[in-house]
């Protein structure tokens, strides 16, 4: 039998709520499927932090690496200055995981609403494929004359070529996999960023022409993206795009698919340990009252049984989904408005497994 090292980390808010249903269609599957899954479970989050000022401790960083997958809650808590816990613990993550992409999935699943007029699940499928660890994120830049009339502060987009080629490649066997449209769209500013944007332009191409015959190669203006996810989602089938101009798009994805109930990504090292997580936050508001809705981290196992090479247990995870949600009995994807609980979706979700 097949055996998997999972660390849980449930977070703060909702996040144990939605994590809990993630495990619980996750063990279904893989009883089902043969696999057998061994968790741990970390307290890394808000609370911690206001108890001991710690984040993500190195320790507990050597430790994560030891692990097949990690698959989160949320992180976020009303009582911690913002950036604290993001920069601490998911950034962090990502930088020292060297997990360098962030693969968010953008499907309308049926009987989900989208804000977008006459569009429908036939419309909405295409994969994002955003470089993580790169780019303005890498926190490179400084502030001087702070607080004076003529401060000056900068931020700088860094890209060396060997992270575009690695993140642009992924994204070419990516589409390639996917075995749909084969067809894989940059998204830039290489209008404005004649560095960086020409960067990856060239690198799209090179590593198209001499790689990837099969696939076509199409390119999109980060503003104009914009505008194509709402007019002509079906337009797309992966997307490739430095980290800030995905962080970006991938916002505006998740909300066509249905928001952030549904909407699942992973923290990707092709070769070391992944992270999972549901894109929502950890929603204060709603903790431990039932009413959040799981199906993102649900998702988000699914993605992780991908990665970890379980397709079959990963599709199986995908239609029960699917299934869960053409039964009609998951009303909206709203919290408070699903017309069951947190724990009856997981329920319904995982009595679809097959
Ligand atoms: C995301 C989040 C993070 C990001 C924040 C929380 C640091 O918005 O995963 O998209 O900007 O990458
Ligand atoms: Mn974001």
């Amino acid at each position: 039998m097949k055996s998997y090292r999972i660390a849980l980390i449930p977070g703060d808010g909702t996040g144990p709520e939605v994590l809990r249903e993630g495990v619980k269609v996750l063990d279904t599957v893989a009883g089902t499927y043969g696999l057998r899954l061994n968790y741990e479970t970390y307290d890394f989050g808000g609370e911690r932090y206001l108890r001991t000022g710690e984040t993500l401790p190195d320790s507990a960083l050597e430790e994560l690496k030891k692990f097949d997958a990690i698959y989160l809650g949320a992180i976020g808590h009303p009582d911690v200055k913002p950036g604290v816990l993001e920069v601490g613990i998911l950034l962090k993550t990502r930088f020292a995981l060297d997990q360098y992409i962030n693969l968010r999935p953008v499907k309308l699943y049926p009987n989900v609403e989208t804000p977008l007029k006459d569009k429908g699940p036939e419309h909405i499928d295409f994969v994002v494929v955003r470089e993580n660890t790169g780019g303005i994120y890498t926190g490179v830049g400084g502030v001087t004359m702070k607080g004076m009339a003529g401060e000056i502060a900068t931020q700088v987009m860094i890209y060396g070529r060997p992270v575009v080629e690695r993140c642009v490649r992924f994204a070419y066997e990516y589409a390639r996999r996917r075995n749909r449209k084969k067809m894989l769209t940059l998204v830039h500013k290489s209008n404005v960023l004649t560095y960086c944007g020409d960067l990856w332009v060239r690198v799209h191409k090179e590593i198209g022409d001499r790689e990837f015959p099969d696939i076509k190669q199409d390119y999109n203006h980060v503003d104009a993206c914009t505008m194509w996810f709402v007019k002509q989602p079906e337009h797309y089938d992966v997307v490739v795009t430095e980290n800030l101009f995905g962080d970006i798009i991938t916002d505006l994805a998740a909300i066509i698919q249905g928001g952030l109930g549904i909407a699942a990504g992973g923290n990707i090292n092709p070769g070391g340990v992944s992270m999972f997580e549901p894109m929502g936050g950890s929603a204060p508001k709603y903790t431990g009252k039932n009413v959040i809705n799981p199906l993102a981290a649900i998702c988000a196992g699914g993605m992780m049984l991908e990665t970890l090479g379980e397709e079959a247990a990963a599709k199986a995870v995908d239609r029960a989904v699917t299934d869960a949600l053409l039964t009609g009995k998951i009303r909206s994807l709203a919290a408070g408005k699903m017309g069951m609980g947190t724990r009856e979706v997981g329920d319904l979700v995982a009595s679809m497994v097959k």
